[in-house]
C-alpha cells in the first residue's frame, strides 16, 4: 500500500521517533497531521518538516481532548502513537503513585487515543502503538516500565483481532538517541550511549530514523497485523 495522499495522524509527532516518522511519511507524499501537547514543539516540528502539515495541541491521556481531536480530524488512514514517557526506579523505592502515573501516561494514553481514533479509521488502515525493549528483557529498575510496555504489546495483539480488518501493530524500540533522553547531562548521555554501543551486536545505539523505518513499513504492508517489531539492534540477545 502506497502512502501517497494517505491521511496519517501521528500522536507524538513533534519529537524523536514521531517526528522522524512524520518526515518520512511526508517524503512519501502522505498528508500528515502531528499531535502533541506543546504548541511550541509542534511549530518547531512543522518548521523542521518543512511542509504545510496540520498540527493539533492535545493531551493523549485526556478523553475529552482525544474525542474532540478526532471529531475535528474526521476520517483518516493510519494512526501512529509514539507519545509516551519512561521512568525508571528500584521497585521497593518507587512510590505506587509514581508507578500509576506511568501507566496513566504511556498505557492509558495510547489506549484512549486508539479508542477515540479508531472509529474514524478506514477499514484498510492501521494503528501502530509503541512498547519498548524492557517489556521483553528484564532490567533492574524497569519493573513498572516493563509492565507498561508489555501491556501495550498485549493490547496491540488483542486489538489486531478485535478491530480486523484494521491492522494493529506494535513497535518496540531499544536504546534510541532522541530528545526523551535530554534530561541527562550531555556528557553522561554520551557515555551511556558509548557503553551501550560496546555491548550491542550492531555496535551503536539507534537513531529515530531507524525506528521510523518500521513505522513506515507497518503502515505500508497490508499483510502484517498483530506484529511486534523489535527495533533495538539485538538488545534482547545480550
Ligand atoms: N527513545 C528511546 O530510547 C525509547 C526506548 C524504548 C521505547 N521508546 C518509546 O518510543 C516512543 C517514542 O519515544 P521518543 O524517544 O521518540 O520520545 P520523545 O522524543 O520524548 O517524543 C515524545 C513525543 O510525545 C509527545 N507527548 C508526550 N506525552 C504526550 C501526551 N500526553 N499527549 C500528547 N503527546 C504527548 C511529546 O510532545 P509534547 O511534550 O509536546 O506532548 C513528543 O512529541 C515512546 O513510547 C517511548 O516510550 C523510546
Amino acid at each position: 500500500m502506497e502512502l501517497s495522499n494517505k491521511k496519517i495522524v501521528i500522536v507524538g509527532g513533534s519529537s524523536g521517533i514521531g517526528l522522524a516518522s512524520a518526515k518520512k511519511a511526508v517524503d512519501q507524499g502522505a498528508n500528515v497531521i502531528i499531535v502533541s501537547r506543546s504548541s511550541e514543539k509542534l511549530d518547531q516540528a512543522k518548521k523542521e518538516i518543512g511542509s504545510d502539515i496540520a498540527t493539533y495541541a492535545a493531551d493523549m491521556t485526556d478523553e475529552n481532548e482525544m474525542e474532540e481531536l478526532f471529531t475535528k480530524i474526521g476520517s483518516f488512514d493510519h494512526l501512529v502513537v509514539t507519545a509516551g514517557t519512561a521512568t525508571y526506579g528500584n521497585f521497593l523505592e518507587t512510590e505506587v503513585s509514581k508507578a500509576r502515573d506511568l501507566f496513566d501516561h504511556k498505557f492509558w494514553g495510547q489506549y484512549i487515543t486508539a479508542k477515540y481514533g479508531v472509529p474514524y479509521l478506514h477499514e484498510e488502515g492501521s494503528v501502530t502503538l509503541f512498547s519498548g525493549v524492557v517489556a521483553f528483557k528484564a532490567m533492574v529498575g524497569s519493573a513498572v516500565l516493563g509492565a507498561v510496555n508489555a501491556s501495550i504489546a498485549n493490547l496491540g495483539q488483542t486489538l489486531a483481532l478485535e478491530l480486523a480488518p484494521i491492522r494493529v501493530n506494535v513497535v518496540s524500540p531499544g536504546i534510541i538517541d532522541t530528545p526523551s533522553r535530554y534530561g541527562m547531562a550531555e556528557a553522561e548521555r554520551n557515555e551511556f550511549y558509548q557503553d551501550m554501543a560496546k555491548q550491542l551486536p550492531l555496535n551503536r545505539v539507534g537513531q529515530s530514523e531507524d525506528v521510523a523505518d518500521s513505522v513506515i513499513y507497518l503502515m505500508k504492508n497490508s499483510f502484517v497485523t498483530g506484529e511486534i517489531v523489535h527495533n533495538e539492534g539485538g538488545h534482547r540477545l545480550i
